[in-house]
């Protein structure tokens, strides 16, 4: 397994957060068990010694009910002291049934001198226990003591024998069976935990891989996409809802790299076929030109010709540089503020001649307001480039506009954005052409060949537009004429009034 895989890191989250859990609560089991088991040892201890103290309590009864004569003369004539045989039976059997035998016990005066003490340990370790057991003559204490390495739960407790000799009783029992126990537990507990982690982690593996599977599945296909078959789509079938938005987002995507291959072959077969035709005219003049001799004017006509052609070509190279230019470096730009009023007075000049020339009319219609204060509407835009649009757009409607028609340049101002308008009184543009005059080489059918162009202008005039925060709308109705307004963001400006 890849240490940096999600399956990886998802096998070792989903181990380690087990283990911290399994840590916890073997921890909280051992810990109750351990209490409990100690608890159990401390009733023990508890019940032996007041079992104990009841038996010795019987011998002092007895003591109490017989006099050391009559003792003395029971055991003379051989006579049983039933009642001592009967004690002595209750001692016997209490201590087999408290087991006494693996404990040490020891009866002590309130000075801490043993009275009676349990044979069944050596003189050394009795000395040991003496030593670690505290004498308490007033409260019972439970202790944990330790002789030569082995666990002891001991128990003090003070009793007062015959009314009047105080005397403690003292009891030590082997902790062996409890800390066995524990010490299984915590052995099983440890292989418990390390079989249930070894199966999480095979089971985390196992269904992050299930998981993972359509990342896969998706990876594959999406290797397997070429710029040739950009058409294919990935299967949203039997996918999780995250999957399915991942598998949404790339089909999204291929739709939009197959939309923009489209566009760029669309493109390139334009350009290509652009350049073609003034090289065919040109190559066809020259071969016609070399298929026999000709007068010096017939040479210079050809060449008349094909100069017309070059420059032609020339005009689209350019054209088309800018317009890369225009789309991918916004620093081609220079920005000033420019009144629009006297810009839009520069550009009818233009517009005059233009007309004129053709036989047309023309007006500018400003309204009184920007007459009367020209700084009331600047924008911020580079002049350069705001005058090749506006004459992308006076070109367009001098030409598509037929003798004895009109031309108007307006600009109207509402809120924060101005708008020019040139407006012709021409053929107008079919309304099925009209979301397409913006692409690059799209000439209207109707006019390809009774007007000369290469369909860059209105492709230009909108890229420029758009670098200024603006944009380009048209309205048009074929045989009543074609409104362009350019919409751009004003500084300064007052409402219109017209
Ligand atoms: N004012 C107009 N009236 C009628 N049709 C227009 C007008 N302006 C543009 N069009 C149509 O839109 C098409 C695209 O215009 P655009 O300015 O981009 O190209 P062009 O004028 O043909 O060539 P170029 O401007 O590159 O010399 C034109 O060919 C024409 O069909
Ligand atoms: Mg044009």
């Amino acid at each position: 397994m890849i240490r940096n895989s999600i399956r990886f890191k998802a096998s070792i989250l989903y181990t380690s957060v087990l283990f911290v859990i399994l840590v916890i609560f073997s921890g909280v089991l051992f810990s109750v068990t351990r209490y409990v088991l100690y608890q159990g040892l401390d009733d023990e201890l508890r019940l032996k010694s007041s079992e104990i103290v009841n038996i010795l309590k019987s011998y002092e009864k007895l003591s109490r009910s017989e006099t050391p004569h009559q003792h003395l003369l029971n055991k003379l004539l051989g006579i049983e002291d039933r009642a001592r045989l009967i004690v002595d039976d209750l001692w016997r059997s209490d201590m087999d049934a408290l087991n006494l035998k693996k404990d040490y016990i020891v009866i002590l005066d309130f000075q801490g001198r043993p009275i009676i003490r349990s044979q069944n340990f050596d003189a050394e370790t009795a000395r040991v226990f003496q030593e670690q057991l505290p004498l308490s003559v007033d409260f019972m204490v439970l202790k944990n003591i330790r002789k030569t390495g082995r666990p002891f739960r001991a128990l003090n407790l003070p009793f007062l024998y015959n009314s009047r000799n105080l005397l403690v009783i003292q009891i030590a029992t082997p902790m062996d069976a409890v800390i066995r126990m524990l010490n299984q537990l915590l052995y099983f507990i440890g292989i418990g935990i390390l079989v249930i982690l070894g199966i999480t982690s095979f089971m985390g593996g196992f269904f992050t891989r299930r998981i993972l599977r359509p990342v896969l599945n998706v990876t594959r296909i999406v290797d397997n996409i070429s710029h040739k078959d950009l058409n294919r789509r990935i299967p949203e079938m039997a996918a999780d809802a995250e999957m399915r938005q991942l598998i949404r987002s790339c089909n999204a995507m291929l739709e939009r790299l197959e939309k923009s291959f489209a566009h760029v072959n669309e493109f390139s077969s334009h350009v290509a076929h652009e350049l073609k035709t003034p090289l065919a005219i040109i190559r066809g003049e020259m071969e016609l030109a070399l298929s026999r001799t000709r007068e010096p004017a017939e040479y210079e006509q050809v060449l008349q010709v094909s100069l017309e052609e070059v420059n032609r070509l020339i005009r689209i190279i350019k054209d088309l540089l800018l317009l890369a230019r225009l789309d991918y470096n916004p620093d081609v730009f220079q920005f000033e503020k420019i009144h629009l009023t006297a810009f839009l007075e520069e550009i009818y000049e233009y517009t005059h001649i233009l007309a004129e020339q053709k036989g047309l009319f023309s007006e500018l219609r400003l309204s009184p307001a920007f007459q009367a204060s020209p700084n009331q509407s600047v924008i911020e835009g580079d002049k350069l480039h705001l005058r090749r649009l506006f004459l992308n757009l006076i070109n367009n409607a001098v030409k598509f506009t037929p003798k004895g028609g009109k031309i108007t340049v307006s600009l109207a101002v509402s809120g924060r954005s101005a708008e020019i308008r040139v407006a012709d009184t021409g053929v107008g543009i079919a309304e099925k052409d009209l979301n397409r005059i913006f692409d690059k080489f799209f000439r209207s059918g109707s006019q390809k060949q009774a007007e000369p162009g290469s369909g860059l202008g209105l492709s230009m005039a909108r890229s420029i537009a758009r670098a200024h925060q603006g944009d380009i709308t048209v309205h048009s109705r074929p045989g009543e004429g074609t409104v362009f307004g350019v919409i751009l963001p004003v500084i300064f400006s007052v409402p219109d009034n017209n």
